[in-house]
């Protein structure tokens, strides 16, 4: 017996696929379906995002830097996707939203583990987004091996460090969950980078791309829930736009900020 040709279908799981929206309000409301079908593209897309930076690292970690700004293009190409796809949903009206809003109870993208491990590959980690999630979940399994690995920075670092510069042990060698906090010593080799060294400045240039693209999308995600719920409480359980608003504009690179004024 022969097994059954691929097809379009099997090879995607067309038919799974499909299945996998339930709107959970009686009609069920009209909008609800793109509201899921958004969340759950944005739930592809970050798996894709995660794929890619763990090959950056990789990149990264065999000296292979020409490679690593090259998967870093991809990636910019596909957060320009995700920060536009927010206008989709912009389309919904408050009344729209409020049509199944009570039937999502305590479901926020607050509770989006592949946000957070993203978070953490980028340097914004923290002990209380693993707790969140239950013990020995695929989610919190994820989120605590992120959490001791070294983030894209670290990897950038040490591959700076490898190719001669001369970067502070202390930063070679430091705790890889606590937060990276800006560095005068670090900023000294970046400028050094940036005046001499093309290859390595043109790697920094996407890593503050990848930084200014996360928060466009913070930004974009913030007035959509403005102008959707205005300051109402989010189904989280934070206080909504100002919580979130709190989170725009934080650096994930601080030092390659901080050297703009410095060059
Ligand atoms: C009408 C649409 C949306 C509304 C009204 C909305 C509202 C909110 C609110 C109020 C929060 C704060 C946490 C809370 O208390 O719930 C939040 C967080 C979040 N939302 Fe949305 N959201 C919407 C669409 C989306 C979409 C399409 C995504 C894509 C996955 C998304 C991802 C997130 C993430 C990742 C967070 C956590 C952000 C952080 O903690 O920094 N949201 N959202």
């Amino acid at each position: 017996m022969t097994d059954a040709a691929v097809t379009y279908a099997s090879y995607l799981k067309i038919d799974e696929l499909l299945a996998l929206q339930e709107p959970r309000s009686s009609g069920p409301e009209h909008d609800e379906l793109l509201f899921i079908v958004v969340h759950q593209v944005y739930e592809l897309w970050f798996k894709e995002l995660l794929h890619e930076l763990d090959r950056v690292r990789q990149w990264l970690e065999s000296d292979e830097s020409h490679r690593a700004q090259h998967t870093l293009k991809r990636i910019l190409s596909i957060l320009k996707v995700m920060v536009a796809q927010l206008d989709i949903l912009e389309t919904m009206t408050p009344l729209e939203f409020l049509s199944f809003r009570e039937r999502l109870e305590a479901a926020s993208g607050f509770q989006s583990d592949q946000f957070r491990q993203i978070e953490f590959v980028l340097g914004v980690k923290s002990q209380a987004a693993i707790d969140r999630f239950p013990e020995g979940s695929r989610a919190r399994v994820a989120l605590e091996r992120r959490y001791r690995e070294p983030t894209l920075w670290d990897a950038f670092l040490r591959c700076l460090s490898r190719e001669g510069y001369v970067v502070p042990p202390s930063h070679l060698e430091r705790d890889v969950s606590a937060p990276a906090e800006p560095s005068p010593e670090v900023q000294q080799v970046l400028l050094v980078v940036y005046r001499d060294d093309p290859k390595n400045a043109e790697l920094c240039e996407r890593l503050v791309d990848l930084d200014e693209g996360i928060q466009e999308w913070r930004y974009h995600h913030v007035k959509m829930v403005e102008r959707t719920i205005g300051a109402k409480r989010g189904t989280g359980g934070s206080a909504g736009a100002a919580y979130l608003r709190e989170t725009v504009g934080r650096p994930l690179f601080p030092d390659l900020w901080e050297i703009r004024s410095l060059l």
